[in-house]
Parts: structure tokens; sequence; C-alpha cells
């Protein structure tokens, strides 16, 4: 009888599962393994004043007001999300209707085409090329026959970890006819953003989030900047009290912490040059260029290897034998105590 009376959109979604083992190096989720207990104490110790019989402030004024401040754009141009998963539901809600159409890349982040799905929305996608680089013509093509009502483009991509040219991202823009979403998840890996474009065009909306670079996976924090009048229209569907008081407070806590945030993300960054550099150096491997803080291969025998990691405590990604990431294999950089122990194990492995 359940099933009967889901929603028809919804039927054949399975349960979003992520993979959980208890290992020594957790490198499948693009987390950010510097910060792991160095901010609790400071959180805790904010923890003690909160009233937490109270609901959340339901803007999350003091938090968009740190970001507006960092940004240097007005606090009216921001949205506080759960997680930029929930700004990604959003936009999607305030404009898919059944049947309406959006537009992605592929491979990227499932949650867009996820989300789409349970709105009945259509999700059209243009593949990415040999080397997972963005096909901006064929893009193009496609949204000017298509008019999706939302474009959106992953900048640094996941799980590619690929970038868009600035110059495509603009042609795209001026092409479209819908909302241009660029989720900017890996964005401070990378250090070039569209946030300026803002300015300039009322329809493109850019997703940001504390969980990578910020390291505040668990406290669920994601934003978006764009016009007052896009933010005005994808604030009518947000929750009220959509972000916790003590999400609120990490994420305050968080951007106090600036500073110490910018010293690791240059160590992830150079970690991840390190890795890629080892990596390139094995047989059977084809390696992806990375601006984000993972690193995408393909390599002979990819599910041996993901399970020989795992026996070895070592958990990264692995994206099945079927489609464009046939073979494929992701590992975030953690630690350089990770990184060794996973590329040990992938050494001693391909020399067996
Ligand atoms: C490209 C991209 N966007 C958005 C997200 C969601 O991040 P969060 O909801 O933790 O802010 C992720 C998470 O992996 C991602 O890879």
């Amino acid at each position: 009888m359940i099933e009967g009376l889901l929603k028809e959109s919804v039927r054949s979604l399975t349960p979003y599962k992520p993979k959980s083992y208890k290992v020594l190096a957790k490198l499948d989720a693009n987390e950010n393994n510097h910060v792991a207990l160095k901010l609790n104490d400071k959180i805790i110790e904010e923890l003690k004043n909160l009233k937490i019989n109270e609901y959340p402030d339901s803007d999350s004024t003091v938090v968009r007001g740190m970001l507006a401040e960092d940004l240097g754009v007005s606090i009216d141009q921001i949205i506080l999300g759960c997680g930029s998963d929930q700004i990604i539901t959003l936009i999607i809600n305030a404009f898919i209707d059944k049947g309406d159409k959006i537009l992605i890349h592929t491979p990227t982040f499932d949650m867009y085409r996820i989300t789409n799905q349970v709105a009945g929305g259509v999700t059209l996608e243009v593949p990415l090329g040999e080397n997972f680089e963005f096909n901006c013509a064929e893009f193009i093509r496609v949204m000017k026959e298509e008019k999706p009502k939302v474009i959106f483009l992953t900048n640094p991509n996941n799980p590619t970890g690929g970038v868009i040219p600035k110059d495509d991202i603009i042609q795209v823009i001026e092409n479209s006819t819908g909302i241009v979403a660029i989720d900017e998840a890996y964005m401070e890996f990378y250090k070039d953003s569209a946030i300026d474009l803002v300015e300039k065009y009322n329809n493109v909306v850019v997703l940001r989030t504390l969980s990578k670079a910020f390291g505040l996976a668990g406290a669920r924090v994601g934003y978006s900047i764009a016009s007052t009048e896009l933010t005005e229209a994808i604030n009518r569907v947000k929750p009220p009290y959509n972000v916790s008081s003590i999400d609120q407070l990490a994420a305050k806590v968080c951007l106090e912490n600036k500073e110490w945030s910018k010293e690791i993300i240059e160590e992830i960054i150079d970690e991840r040059e390190r890795v890629k550099d080892k990596l390139n150096k094995l047989c059977n491997i084809k390696v992806y260029n990375s601006e984000a803080n993972f690193i995408l291969f393909n390599i002979k025998n990819a599910k041996d290897i993901y399970e020989h990691l795992i026996n070895k405590g070592v958990l990264i990604r692995h994206f099945g034998e079927q489609g464009p990431l046939a073979g494929c294999l992701r590992v975030s950089i953690g630690t350089k105590e990770q990184n060794d122990l996973f590329l040990k194990l992938l050494e001693d492995y391909v020399l067996l």
C-alpha cells in the first residue's frame, strides 16, 4: 500500500546511504581531516551560553553578516542552508514544476539529479569530454535548444576535480534564459570564483559550503550568494529555522578562526600535488587533474584495490564498473600520515 501511495517520481529512488566503516583513514567523502577535534574546544566553550530551549534565529543573521562582510556583498544576498545540499533543494523547489528541465554536465554531484527527480523535473545531461573537460559548445547548444529553467555548473567539479574556465561560465550565462547555479563547494582549493558575476547577472547564484575547506561537514552549513531579487525568490521556499542554533554557533566559531583554515587549505593543496605526483608514477593508472581536495584516477582492478584498501583500514570512493566513471577511484586528501598510508598500500598492491 505504501509503495502505491508514493509520489511517482520517488518510486524508483533508493535511500542515499553513504558507506560507513571503522577505518584508520576516511578518505571517501572529501572531508577536511586536518580540522578534526581542534575546533571542538572553542565550540564547547560557547555552547555553555546557548539557549537550546529557544528556536534558532531563522535568518541566521550573525553568520550571514560575517559571510557578507568577508565576501563584500550585502547580507540580503546570502541564504544560509542546512548544508549546500539544502540550497540545491531550495533552488529546485523554487523553480522546478513537474516536467520542467534542469541542465547539468556529467559526471557530476548526484544531488542535482536526485533532488530534481523528487520534484518531478527532467534532468538533461551533457557529458564531459574524454579527460572530463567541460564541453562548452555542446552545453550551450543543448541549453539553447531545450531552454532549461535551471542550469548547474560545478566548479571545481565533483568527482572529477576538473574546472570550467571563467570564459565558458560567462558564455553559458550570456546564452541562458534560466537560473545559472554555480556550485563552488571546493572553490577554496582552486581560488578562482564566479562570485563577481553575481553583481552583473541577476540570474546567477553561487553555492558555497563550510563542509570542505572549513571542516564543518558535521554541522551542515552551506550558503548561497545571488542578487537580492534572486535571493528573495529562493527564500520563499526556505523552511523556518532551517539551520539549528548549534550549527549556527559552530559556523560562527569556524568563521572566527578563518585565518587558521587558510593555513590548512594551503597544506591540503600542497599534499594534493604531492599525492598527484606519486600516483602519476604508478603503472596502469590515469590520474585526472584536480583543483579540489580529492583526486580521481582510473586504474586497472579498481574494485579489488578499493576492497584491499578497506581491509587495510583506508576508505576511498569507488564508482562501480558502469558508465563514464567505470574503473575510477576517488581519494580525498587527508593528513600527510593518512595520504602516506594510502599511497603505500596502493603502491604495494600495484607491485604485487
Ligand atoms: C559539488 C558539491 N556540492 C555540494 C555538496 C554538498 O555539501 P554540503 O551539503 O555538505 O554543504 C557536495 C558534497 O559533497 C559537493 O560535492
